[in-house]
């Protein structure tokens, strides 16, 4: 008699293990990564991505979608959109895809400030949203430099200390003083404005304003300003800049700033526009916001989401595109792409596949020339 281990597996077994393939669909891609054997070499590595699985594919998809922003913004407007061109009170040359950049606060804190700086410097971008801390951060980076720290570091040491710790970075008090010196005799002034001007002080305007004061090419408004970018920050009271605001109230009462013209004007960024691209980074406010506008004209064309947010807690920060496509805020027929990922890694690469290549072709085409 043989022993269970001579026997054969019975076939039912075997069957239920070893269920029989069913051909994969034709075009089907191969999973592959790079081969370092090729060199160090970032524009292949990185090219491999999209048939690397998992988030990298995401990153691989989000660079066909940019680039595909950037291709049509390129395309002349056609006759219908070019009638609409007046509809936008913003002295801006309109393209055949407007591009809206959103990014949180702690962007502008992070060094991925250098990235957004380079993008609005181009005129790579047509319209941008943040957050207050990612408006005044960008100032005070002019006035005094953000520090590396540690996630590590004790919140009792750094406040005997007088020092502020966002993430792994330190942004000591000092630095607020300064902005106060710098920001409050440009309240009195737009006060003055306002009194004796009737001028109608809007975030956007505020931010315009403190652009042209600030004359530092190294700041990411002062881009903004000399090219004409609307920047859009409806909260702009929820930071530093609302606390100047406060003391300023109390200084030399009396200043308004008006969201209502702002709104308007944000959403017919994206309601005047031929077609749309959101490449938005992180979530809360700048996601809504960017998003929100984009369904005044029943869905934006491209999307690319870079956050950490997850779904299940139901929040709009964690939705997926999917959830966007339902509000009518991204097109049905669109190809939306998140990237669950931490932006200060992910965002630099995106733009060297995309902005910062096309950039550098065009610039290396025209001295050959
Ligand atoms: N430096 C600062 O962060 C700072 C400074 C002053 C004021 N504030 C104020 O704090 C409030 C909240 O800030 P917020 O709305 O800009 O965003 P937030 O910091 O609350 O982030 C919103 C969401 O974006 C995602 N996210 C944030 N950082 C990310 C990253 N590095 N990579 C990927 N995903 C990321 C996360 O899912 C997060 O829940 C705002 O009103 C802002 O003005 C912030």
């Amino acid at each position: 008699k043989k022993n269970v281990f001579e026997m054969a597996v019975p076939s039912e077994i075997l069957y239920n293990v070893l269920m029989p393939s069913s051909e994969m669909p034709e075009g089907s891609e191969k999973v592959k990564g790079y081969d370092f054997n090729e060199g160090v070499n970032y524009n292949k590595l990185l090219s491999t991505y999209e048939n690397s699985g998992f988030q990298s594919t995401n990153f691989g998809r989000a660079v066909e979608e940019i680039n595909k922003m950037i291709q049509l913004r390129k395309e002349p407007l056609s006759e219908s959109s070019l009638n609409k061109v007046s509809l936008n009170p913003i002295d801006r040359l309109k393209t055949n895809c407007s591009i809206f950049l959103g990014f949180t606060s702690n962007m502008i804190s992070s060094g991925i400030r250098s990235t957004i700086r380079f993008l609005v410097q181009h005129n790579m971008v047509d319209c941008v949203v943040s957050t207050a801390g990612g408006i005044e951060e960008d100032f005070i980076k002019c006035l005094a430099p953000t520090f590396m720290g540690d996630f590590n570091l004790k919140g009792k040491d750094l406040r005997i200390k007088g020092i502020n710790r966002i993430g792994n970075l330190l942004v000591p008090n000092v630095n607020y003083c300064k902005f106060e010196d710098w920001i409050m005799p440009i309240f009195d002034e737009m006060l003055k404005e306002q009194n004796e001007e009737k001028v109608k002080w809007t975030p956007s305007k505020v931010i315009w304003r403190l652009g042209k004061e600030i004359n530092d090419p190294e700041s990411v408004y002062y881009w903004c300003y000399k090219n004409k970018i609307p920047v859009f920050s409806p909260a702009l009271t929820d930071g530093s800049i609302g606390d100047m605001l406060y003391f300023h109230s109390y200084k030399n009462p009396g200043l308004i700033i008006d969201i209502v013209e702002d709104i308007r004007l944000m959403n017919n960024q994206a309601v005047y526009a031929a077609n749309t691209g959101m490449i938005i980074l992180g979530g809360g406010l700048v996601k809504h916001h960017i998003c929100n506008a984009n369904l005044m004209r029943n869905g934006a064309d491209f999307s690319v989401f870079v956050n950490t947010a997850q779904e299940f807690d139901g929040s709009d920060a964690g939705a997926s595109p999917d959830e966007a496509v339902s509000w009518g805020k991204i097109k049905m027929d669109a190809k939306p792409v998140k990237i669950c990922a931490e932006a200060t890694l992910i965002f630099p690469l995106l733009v060297a596949q995309t902005f910062a290549r096309d950039f550098h072709s065009i610039k290396n085409l025209k001295n050959k020339c």
